[in-house]
């Protein structure tokens, strides 16, 4: 993922360049990006515009402002100390010494509370998981139908699924913020449909997928439509959700594969203990 910095530039102090960053930077934030600011001025004024009193008294106690992070090279007591990240909101994150914070940034800008917290919370989820099946047809027929569980995690289609099969009135959908962008592939599978014979239909078949009818009914079917100005007419039927991909934001399939669902990755940590 490339992270664009932002520069604002004067000469002139007191001109306002660290109001307007700050500003900036809320603004990014409330239009659903993730933003780190970087505190780089030694007397900390923006990292006194995001927090209170108190709380920069500690970073600065603390040594977690740029000026506390190079003391020990000054004073020639050691070498730099480690950065500190500040989580303002959930999109929001205050740093005091990005060139060496990199790896501290984990993917969004930091978990909030850091990894640890976000692998206990999914931990904390799957303890009380009482059927966890294999697919999501499954999953919705155990809770929709067999009543198993309070709550369903499940594809939006699958939620919207069981309010028109047993009524809006018998389930809430609740959409996250904030969710994985998830596109099942369609494919032509050139070995089978050469050997049936099959490939013009096959092909016509796919191509239908992508033209406005068959997008018009995978709307009505409620799966988020590819053609922009289909989605734009069903734009009411879907909850505003900011979607990232597993590129943006895991180092693209290869890799998330192999940390996450891998023999003994995370998933393996998580689920097995
Ligand atoms: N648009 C504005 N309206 C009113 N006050 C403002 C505005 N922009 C900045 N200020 C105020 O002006 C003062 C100087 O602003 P700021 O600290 O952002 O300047 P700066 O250019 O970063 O200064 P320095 O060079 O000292 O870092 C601050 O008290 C700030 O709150
Ligand atoms: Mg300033």
């Amino acid at each position: 993922m490339t992270r664009p910095v932002l520069t604002f530039f004067n000469n002139k102090s007191g001109v306002g360049k660290t109001m307007l960053a700050y500003h900036i930077a809320w603004m990014l934030s409330e239009l659903g990006k993730t933003v780190v600011v970087v505190d780089l001025d030694p007397q900390a004024n923006l990292t006194a515009s995001f927090l209170e009193d108190e709380r920069v008294g500690q970073l600065w106690d603390h040594g977690h402002t740029v000026y506390g992070s190079l003391a020990p090279l000054f004073e020639g007591e050691g070498g730099i100390a480690d950065p500190h990240i500040e989580d303002i909101t959930r999109r929001l994150a205050l740093d005091n010494f990005m060139a060496f914070a990199p790896d501290a940034l984990t993917p969004l800008g930091g978990y909030p509370g850091g990894e640890d917290k976000a692998r206990e919370f999914v931990k904390a989820i799957y303890a009380n998981v009482p059927v966890l099946d294999t697919g999501a047809r499954g999953a919705t027929v155990t809770f929709v139908e067999r009543g198993v569980g309070d709550v369903l995690l499940a594809w939006e289609n699958e939620a919207f699924l069981a309010q028109r099969e047993f009524g809006k009135d018998k389930f809430e959908i609740v959409s996250p913020p904030l969710s994985i962008l998830a596109e099942p592939p369609l494919s032509v599978v050139d070995a089978v449909a050469d050997k049936k014979g099959t490939r013009a239909v096959a092909e016509a078949y796919l191509k239908y997928w992508y033209s406005r009818e068959g997008q018009e009914i995978a709307a009505r079917n409620s799966y988020r439509p590819r053609d922009s100005e289909i989605a734009k007419e069903y734009e009411k039927s879907f909850a505003k959700v900011e979607l990232f991909t597993i590129d943006d934001v895991f180092g693209g399939w290869a890799k998330a594969q192999k940390e996450h669902f891998a023999e003994g990755g995370i998933f393996d940590q998580i689920y097995k203990n």
